[in-house]
């Protein structure tokens, strides 16, 4: 969701007010992806390196923060959706992550759509504490070297929970991943797009999912092979794999 700060600074605002612009268009774009029938939405709220901002930026960003879980909860639930957390939760001022842990808890049953919050989340980050915690188990001797693949490894993730990304949208005219999801993006199909986060319409969203839709995706094969129907020797969207 990159570009809050330029859509506020194009128009004379503060940074912060470009943030609480992007909260809108977050709104918008969590109730249009449940009303489509997508069934796992992930959004980069926070990145570890987000740490580094002014400290009035990231006071703002944790009150907005604040103000989605209490301000949208009821409608999380209505539409069934479940919110979840990636990332180091308890790295959050603790006002943030009881409202946080309190949206978690009051949305729990909810069936229709996953929001997960990317919170003090780094790609890296993740796959870095996966290989400690099995290095320690193996140490242990809980662990067998050999036993370890590409599903062993992810149960240790804060990803466990989610499928493989198909579709990853970014923001602000840059075309880069800046650490977000970089093992469970390995197949996703990537889109740009050069308009900042604030002005991401609903419509911005179905255009997306359109093009996405239009891809074939071929997990390595070769498009005859796909067209044959022949299957991948994985299936990198099975959250079991
Ligand atoms: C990147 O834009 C955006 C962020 C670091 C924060 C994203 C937060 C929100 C959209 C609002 C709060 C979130 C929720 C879930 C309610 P940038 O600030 O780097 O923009 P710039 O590159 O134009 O400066």
């Amino acid at each position: 969701m990159d570009g809050n700060g330029r859509w506020a600074r194009e128009r004379g605002l503060a940074r912060v007010e470009g943030h609480a612009e992007g909260a809108r268009a977050v709104r918008d774009a969590v109730e249009t992806a449940a009303r489509i029938g997508v069934e796992y939405l992930t959004l980069y709220a926070f990145s570890v390196a987000n740490w580094a901002r002014p400290r009035g930026e990231v006071e703002a960003l944790m009150r907005l923060l604040v103000d989605f879980a209490k301000k949208e909860r009821s409608e999380l639930r209505s539409l069934g959706i479940r919110v979840n957390v990636i990332g180091a939760l308890e790295d959050l001022p603790t006002g943030t992550r009881h409202a946080v842990e309190d949206l978690i808890r009051y949305t729990a049953d909810g069936e229709k759509m996953t929001l997960t919050l990317a919170l003090s989340y780094g790609g890296r980050q993740d796959i870095v504490e996966a290989a400690r915690a099995l290095a320690v188990r193996a140490r242990a001797g809980l662990v067998l070297p050999e036993e370890i693949d590409e599903s062993f490894f992810h149960r240790e993730m804060t990803t466990r929970t989610l499928p493989d990304v198909d579709l990853l949208i970014r923001t602000g005219g840059e075309s880069r991943l800046s650490d977000f999801l970089l093992y469970e993006a390995a197949y996703a199909e990537l889109v740009f797009l050069p308009i900042m986060w604030p002005d991401f319409k609903p419509t911005t969203l179905l255009e997306s999912v359109e093009l996405f839709s239009r891809k074939e995706r071929r997990f390595g094969r070769t498009s005859d092979q796909v067209v044959r129907g022949e299957a991948a020797a994985f299936d990198p969207l099975d959250p079991a794999e």
